[in-house]
């Protein structure tokens, strides 16, 4: 089998060496020039644990090759995947297109023989049977099948996510596509993973469903961990109970700063406009994104309530930048709004972040400091925030966490610090969902040091 992905991103390069992986013969696409490079000089352009072995181990067999144009790269295809991008257009929150569009009549163009053009990217309903008519039109010769087959990738286990996934989609109207793709995932199907195959409209729903039934989730627990912080309840307490239920699930209901990253902001705002432009408005996901983006502008103002009222004068350091561990995607980290408000509200910021460092520069303010590891930032810190749960910042130690900051305020935004220790070491813990320490005020420590202390 002959499989080319157009587009070398984050899932071009992901489905291509997984593909590739599965044994097929795979040609990753990557059209601008420093990607291309970097790709063909074994340089991997995003950090994904395992990618970069993964891409050499099926360069080294020969199942993975990289091309810069789509001309002679796809003639003789069995399959065309398309994993280019569709970022939020500008305005109107809608999916842009315009890549999809682009690589698609360049594929038509490039064609030499009948194949199937499949959808990787998130695309809104709709856009197969579009692709359908555009490769009749322009390729009136040639017999090209569309399907959509949606990737579930999460940036830091994508591999794990598309070798052991939790169900395939392929949507198709014709059969030769449809088998075609069985054919590409019978590996896969032979290891019980279930293949859900669907019309075409179906998949490129599921898509946009999934992922806005996952943001409604967090949205969700989120505002329980408000309530558990009013009322007495431990959210991690009412978490647990809740994923008991198998009905629930455990799994994403971890309460945070709000959701980030390319995909849920962007999917959600997209389904919510596809909603209303079909007539049946979605209410639920409209609302999603709304107290979304409030969570995020808010999270600051919960660190000046903390230390009551002003972090004037005050250094903070910020653990974790990316809007997740395990990535270097800054894409709508909660870290932005946090960070830029610390700065307005006058406090000098040290931020520390295992991979995400370059990504941060360009959009937090340029007075920022950049440690080089977490112990650096937090040395003489009057206020320790944590925004993203590195592993790292769990075996965080109280008594020397204590020992080396100036001031005593740790602010958890991922419940992931030992509350206990932290207390026990003097300091002042805020995790979400959890009653909240009562506000602090500032007072002259015996050691000549400014302390906060809580206010009985
Ligand atoms: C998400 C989906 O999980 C994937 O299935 C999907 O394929 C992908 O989008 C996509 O459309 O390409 P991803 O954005 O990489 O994956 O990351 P997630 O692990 O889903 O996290 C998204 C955001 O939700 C992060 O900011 C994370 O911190 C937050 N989150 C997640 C929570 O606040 N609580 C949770 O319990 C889980």
């Amino acid at each position: 089998m002959r499989i080319a992905v157009v587009g070398g991103g984050y899932v071009g390069l992901v489905s291509g060496a997984c593909l590739a992986t599965l044994g097929w013969d795979v040609t990753v696409i990557e059209s601008n020039a420093d990607r291309y490079r970097a790709l063909c000089e074994g340089r991997i352009p995003i950090y994904e644990p395992g990618l970069a072995e993964l891409v050499l181990a099926n360069r080294e067999s020969g199942r993975l090759v990289f091309a810069d144009r789509i001309h002679g790269s796809v003639s003789g295809a069995d399959a065309v995947f398309l994993a280019v991008g569709t970022p939020s257009r500008r305005g109107d929150g809608h999916a842009d297109l315009t890549y999809v569009f682009s690589a698609a009549d360049d594929v038509a163009h490039a064609l030499t023989s009948s194949t199937i053009l499949v959808t990787k990217s998130t695309v809104p309903v709709g856009t197969g049977r579009r692709l359908e008519r555009r490769m009749r039109e322009l390729r009136p010769d040639l017999a090209i099948a569309v399907a959509s087959n949606p990737e579930f990738l999460r940036e830091g286990s994508a591999i794990g996510d598309f070798m052991q996934p939790d169900r395939v989609v392929i949507g198709a109207s014709s059969t030769s596509a449809r088998a075609i793709l069985e054919q590409i995932y019978e590996p896969l199907a032979r290891k019980g993973i279930p293949i859900w195959i669907t019309g075409l409209e179906s998949a490129e729903l599921i898509k946009y469903a999934a992922n806005s039934f996952l943001a409604m989730k967090i949205a969700f627990i989120n505002e329980i961990a408000d309530l558990c912080e009013k009322t007495g309840a431990d959210i991690a307490e009412v978490s647990h109970g809740m994923g008991l239920d198998q009905r629930i699930g455990a799994r994403f209901l971890s309460p945070g700063p709000g959701f980030g990253g390319s995909c849920f902001p962007k999917d959600t705002q997209a389904l919510a406009r596809i909603a209303q432009e079909a007539g049946a408005p979605s209410r639920l996901v409209e609302t999603v994104v709304a107290v979304n983006d409030a969570r995020k502008a808010s999270m600051a103002g919960r660190i000046l309530a903390i230390c009551g009222g002003s972090v004037r004068g005050k250094k903070v350091a910020v653990l974790g930048l990316t809007f997740k561990p395990e990535t270097d995607d800054m894409r709508d980290a909660p870290s932005i709004s946090i960070v830029h408000r610390l700065v307005a509200e006058g406090a000098s910021v040290n931020a520390y972040d295992p991979e995400g460092v370059d990504q941060a520069r360009p959009l937090l303010p340029s007075n920022v400091v950049y440690a080089d590891s977490a112990t650096a930032a937090i040395s003489d810190a009057d206020i320790v925030v944590l925004v993203t749960e590195w592993k790292e910042f769990s075996a965080i130690n109280a008594s020397e966490l204590a020992a080396r900051m100036r001031g005593n305020v740790v602010v958890d935004f991922r419940n992931v610090l030992d509350g206990g220790a932290l207390k026990a070491a003097g300091l002042i813990y805020y995790a979400i969902g959890r009653t909240m320490p009562p506000a602090a005020s500032e007072v002259w420590h015996p050691f000549g040091r400014h302390r906060l202390v809580a206010l009985a």
